[in-house]
């Protein structure tokens, strides 16, 4: 078997810490996505991935598992493939045995969820050399210095771009560009603008795992910073605002009270909201726009029959 290794960049153990007490004093409140991602909340993220409702998972890996080969002759084989935002590695199973990457560089926030991931696929892929990274990778994309040059192939499926905002997205794209050099290439999975009811459904699932998954982000805070407040007390709220182009998810405050950490004293008035999620969707045309403006020629892209979701195979130039 290939060796793995495990680099950790992790931002120090404040952070969480420091976005929340800032979150919460913003007006709106608001507390970035990425911190959904604990070990229980990137599991509770699978099983959103296994509803009905949410379909992008479904589409995107369906088109994957079709698309594969044709991709292979696009991108040809033997990069250094590189995923942010990796999690259970799911999606690059159905591209690894075309693609056959003399690297594999996984990069996730959930160190523990890293860990046992890349483990499984290593035994899964022998071949495959895996160098995993703990990372926050809205900041830095760093390739560990042991993984030897070559051309690189970023891969960014799940429509994971949708959590920033446009302007963040673009400075994403930029870092995603610089990561590449100038002959690398980047195949991204991007959810695209559809009917309001299905992007509404695709966020309030009957099963109700995506308002667990929302509402873990208060069982963390309970948990890791001793947090006094009752789950219970918030109701799960997602809605597509069309203006604005993204699905918005919110944790709403049932009642009036105080959310009290370390000191400190959050008030929330009855039906006042946390604001814990943008989901941007982008129309083809918005997105290669974006792309070409960061320095990504656009050189293929397909789109499911339904025009649910979109993959774009962009180049650096
Ligand atoms: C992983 C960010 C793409 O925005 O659709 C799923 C996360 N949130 N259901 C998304 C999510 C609620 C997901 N991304």
């Amino acid at each position: 078997m290939q060796k793995v290794t495990f680099h950790d960049h992790r931002p120090d153990n404040l952070s969480f810490y420091d976005a929340v007490i800032e979150g919460l004093s913003r007006k709106p409140k608001s507390i970035p996505p990425k911190f959904f991602y604990d070990e229980r909340g990137s599991m509770l993220f699978d099983r959103i991935c296994e509803q009905p409702e949410y379909y992008p998972p479904s589409v995107e890996c369906r088109m994957l598992s079709r698309l594969a080969k044709e991709i292979a002759s696009l991108t040809g084989v033997g990069h250094i493939l590189i995923e942010p935002g990796a999690g259970s590695a799911t999606k690059v199973r159905l591209i690894l045995d075309r693609l056959r990457p003399s690297a594999f560089v996984p990069m996730d926030i959930s160190f523990d969820y890293l860990k046992s991931v890349t483990r499984e696929l290593s035994q899964e892929y022998p071949w495959l050399p895996v160098h995993a990274v703990h990372v926050d990778f809205t900041h830095s994309l760093p390739v560990p210095e042991e993984v030897p040059p070559g051309r690189r192939l970023i891969f960014f499926p799940g429509s994971s771009l949708g959590n920033f905002r446009p302007h963040e997205a673009r400075s994403f794209l930029n870092l995603i560009r610089d990561t590449l050099g100038d002959d690398g290439m980047l195949l991204i999975g991007v959810d695209t603008k559809k009917k309001e009811s299905l992007l509404n459904a695709a966020y309030n699932d009957a099963a109700g795992v995506t308002a667990k998954f929302n509402l873990n982000l208060l069982h963390r805070m309970r948990k890791e910073l001793g947090a006094d407040l009752n789950p219970d007390t918030f109701d799960h709220r997602a809605f597509y605002n069309a203006r604005a182009g993204r699905v918005e998810m919110h944790l709403v405050s049932r009642v009036e009270q105080e959310l009290r950490i370390n000191g400190y004293s959050f008030h929330f008035s009855e039906g006042e909201s946390l604001h814990t999620e943008n989901s941007y969707k982008y129309a083809p045309e918005e997105l290669m726009e974006m792309a070409r403006n960061s320095g990504l020629t656009p050189v293929r892209h397909w789109i499911d029959k339904q025009g649910l979701f979109a993959i774009y195979l962009l180049m650096a130039r």
